[in-house]
């Protein structure tokens, strides 16, 4: 993995990856959407991982967006490249058998909340602002953007946001539930490793069936959608985990589940 511009921190069972370009604000240019794409491909071969956790160094941004100095030295073809690629790479995240965590350390813009909005789950610190503002750019959000918000926040209040490029307060995206928390700079860390630590005394597979039934069921209409759900329950009936955790209640005692 590149080191310097994508930092991995590997706390067992859980992943922290750390966007770690504060001097032009955490942007994605091709550098980092290479680390980031070489990451995410050790984390589907990684057996004992349970939850992934991404966020920005320094306390001024989580992901200004793209990087728009490297954007003015691009070709058309280079523009289609680069989204193309960081639209596969967010959808990647999405799709992830593990539950992923934005741990959102200050403003987050652009493809910076189309990162955001491809993780399961939100802490964001107070000061965090967060905004789809490429059309003031006269372009759209291109990474799942414009599909995505609508899904989470509802179509209405994610028109208004994408048309004029508004930004939200982290006290304002908690509200239109565009996050699941709000922190302090000092406690982000904290609430976030908090959150993946319960998630990850889950039953692995159940989390990854869960995590697939929320998803496959949000595109398909209801009883579609039971049938996903039926589908991801039926794997995990034969499994060891399910067993274990009868068996734990029984004995009064935590389960330990091996994801099998
Ligand atoms: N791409 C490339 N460089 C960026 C960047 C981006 N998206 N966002 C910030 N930077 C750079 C700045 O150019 C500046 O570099 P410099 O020191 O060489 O001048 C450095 O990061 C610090 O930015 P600055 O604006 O001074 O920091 P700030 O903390 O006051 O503000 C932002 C941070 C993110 C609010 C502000 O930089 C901003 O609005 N950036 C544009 C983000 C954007 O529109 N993204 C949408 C892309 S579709």
């Amino acid at each position: 993995m590149s080191e310097d511009v994508l930092l991995a921190e590997h706390r067992p069972p859980i992943l922290i990856l750390t966007l770690n370009r504060p001097q032009a604000r955490n942007a994605l240019n091709f550098k980092l959407l290479q680390a980031l794409e070489l990451a995410l491909s050790e984390v589907h071969v990684s057996e004992d991982l349970r939850v992934l956790i991404v966020t920005g160094t320094g306390d001024k941004a989580f992901c200004a967006g793209a990087d728009l100095k490297e954007r003015l030295t691009m070709s058309d073809g280079e523009v289609r490249q680069f989204l193309s690629r960081l639209r596969s790479l967010f959808t990647k995240i999405e799709e992830l058998p593990i539950p992923v965590i934005a741990a959102i350390n200050g403003v987050a813009l652009g493809g910076g909340v189309e990162l955001v909005l491809a993780c399961d789950l939100r802490v964001a610190v107070a000061e965090a602002t967060m905004g789809l503002t490429e059309t003031q750019l006269a372009i759209i959000p291109g990474a799942g953007g414009t599909q995505r918000l609508p899904r989470l926040i509802g179509p209405g209040l994610a028109k208004e946001l994408i048309y004029t490029g508004r930004q939200l307060s982290a006290q304002e995206a908690l509200a239109a539930g565009l996050i699941n928390h709000l922190a302090e700079k000092d406690t982000l860390m904290e609430i976030s490793l908090a959150l993946a630590d319960k998630i990850s005394q889950g039953g692995p597979i159940a989390l990854a069936q869960a995590k697939h039934a929320i998803n496959k069921g949000l595109d398909v209409d209801l009883h579609t959608g039971l049938d996903i759900e039926a589908s991801s329950y039926e794997k995990c009936i034969p499994t060891e985990d399910r067993l274990e955790g009868l068996r734990a209640f029984r004995e009064k005692r935590k389960p330990v589940y091996k994801g099998r």
